[in-house]
């Protein structure tokens, strides 16, 4: 790293629905906030949303005009009656409820947008619901990239929970250690220290922290970059909808366009030896956007001739999601901070990370207590990964991500080819990280819905409302990918046919 001593040292909305309005689905006004609630006489229900007013399709997904589900989804799961004998809500409408007086009007109407099922297990690649339908899970939010409950990452954490799940934080905490060590050695060469914590939102901002105490306060994001909502996180995800109700956020934070070295070189600039600079390898909630071959390297170099601090946000796009464990790998870059979460728990215990050099790492290397969090680095999350690492050395899965990620790359484009240039815009994807890009935003929600009511789960992009994201884990089946790409293809045909009706 070139880090010229300072002077002063010391991350759906929800998928549109068909039929309502884009940004954020609002399940009722909020009740006006004043001074406090009087406890004693507030009316409780008055916060509550008209249930009528819910979007019509919402409240009861249109089965009736959807296809048929496809044969696994529809099939009863033997479990689900265990499911409900160990506690698991025997009516889907107690849970709405709930998500109605406890949780939030927006969520209620989103879960009864999705067909009002709860969930209640997974193993692999699926996600069973407490009706007794399962559902084979191609989105995640990019968590699970092991697949669900992962048996080794599972046994892991039972050892743990039966030892030590939290630490005292007063002695040294070997698991913490471990895992450290597991993760460091599959970082770019000299990404040595690893900061452990609960969020991805909070390594950014364990990374912003760290910029500043290097004297690097003005940062640099891209245009629909996407980092977390946590205050200081969200200043640098840079979409208006999720920034402007939180003004004013941080100062001094400049957003230059995505795979533009030239804009980046103007921004750094005029920041000589002030900037950090965030970028992804490739955008994620940006909507799936691969910058050209070199980006990332150009942005190294920049970095080091203008003084700047780079943090690589692989929160999405590493633990082998690209087909690389990490994207700054096929480019060969060394960032000076690496972010890691999603699936650094084998989607088992929240958990995220900020490796750094030694270098950049300095100032939270001698003062622990620089940046602290009862719950970072805590032996149960830390067993997670610790197990997530092991096993997907065990299990190649990186190789498996890149192999399988070639062929749902191809096999996606070929279903939606027979739509390219009407209602599909551009199939693209590196690895498990897959986009499709639609013509209209609208046929995001349609499509999703579309997959749900087959049994297939896939996600929205937070920042880009055209595009729907496919992150497969890697252990998915021949069987069950060619149920992904036949209800795709259902779907597609039926989200066409409803847009143009
Ligand atoms: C690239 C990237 N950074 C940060 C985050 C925020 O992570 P979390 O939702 O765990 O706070 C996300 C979440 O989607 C992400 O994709």
């Amino acid at each position: 790293m070139s880090l010229p001593s300072p002077s002063t040292p010391s991350t759906p909305p929800a998928p549109t629905p068909p039929g309502e309005p884009t940004g954020h689905i609002d399940g009722g006004a909020p009740p006006e906030w004043t001074a406090g609630p009087d406890r004693t006489d507030s009316p409780s229900r008055t916060a509550e949303p008209d249930r009528t007013d819910a979007p019509s399709r919402t409240a009861e997904p249109d089965r009736t005009d959807a296809p048929s589900p496809a044969p696994q989804p529809g099939r009863a799961d033997p479990a689900a009656s265990d499911d409900r004998a160990q506690g698991a809500p025997p009516d889907r409408t107690d849970i709405v409820d709930l998500y109605l007086r406890h949780i939030g009007s927006g969520r209620a109407v989103m879960g009864r947008v999705m067909g009002g099922m709860a969930e209640v297990r997974s193993e692999g690649a699926w996600i069973h619901a407490d009706d007794g339908r399962r559902f084979l899970d191609f989105g995640g939010y990019g968590v699970f990239i092991l697949g669900h409950r992962h048996p080794a990452v599972v046994e892991a954490v039972h050892r743990q929970i039966d030892t030590h799940p939290l630490a005292s934080r007063v002695f040294l905490e070997p698991v913490a250690a471990r895992a450290a060590q597991a993760l460091a050695a599959h970082t770019p060469p000299g990404v040595d220290f690893v900061h452990f914590v609960n969020s991805g939102a909070e390594a950014t901002e364990a990374a912003l922290k760290l910029a500043r105490a290097h004297g690097r306060t003005s940062v640099i994001t891209t245009r629909r970059g996407f980092h977390g909502k946590t205050l200081g996180a969200l200043s640098v995800t840079a979409n208006p909808t999720y920034q402007t109700p939180f003004q004013p956020l941080l100062p001094d934070v400049t957003q230059v366009a995505y795979d533009d070295p030239a804009d980046l070189e103007q921004a750094l600039a005029a920041r000589r030896d002030r900037a950090c600079v965030v970028v992804e390898p490739v955008q994620g909630e940006g909507g799936v956007r691969i910058p050209r071959p070199g980006y990332l390297r150009q942005v190294r170099a920049l970095c080091r001739v203008y003084g700047a601090l780079l943090v690589v946000d692989e929160i999405q796009t590493g633990m082998g999601r690209l087909g690389t464990w990490w994207g700054v790998d096929a480019e060969e870059v060394v960032p000076d901070v690496l972010l890691a979460g999603k699936g650094l728990s084998g989607g088992v215990v929240p958990i995220a990370a900020m490796a750094a050099t030694a270098e950049a790492y300095a100032p939270f290397s001698r003062d622990p207590y620089l940046h602290t969090s009862t719950f970072g680095a805590s032996p149960i999350a830390c067993a997670a990964a610790l197990a997530a690492v092991r096993a997907m050395e065990e299990e190649n899965t990186v190789a498996r991500a890149a192999a399988l990620g070639l062929r749902v790359l191809a096999a996606v484009r070929e279903v939606c080819a027979p739509y390219e240039g009407g209602l599909v815009r551009e199939v693209r994807g590196r690895g498990l990280l897959i986009g499709i890009e639609f013509a209209e935003e609208q046929a995001v929600g349609e499509l999703l819905l579309e997959m749900i009511a087959r049994g297939v789960l896939v996600n929205h992009s937070l920042n880009s409302t055209r595009v729907l994201r496919l992150t497969p884990p890697a252990v998915v089946e021949d069987a069950a990918l060619d149920l992904f790409l036949t209800t795709l293809a259902e779907a597609l045909r039926s989200t066409a046919e409803r847009m143009s009706g």
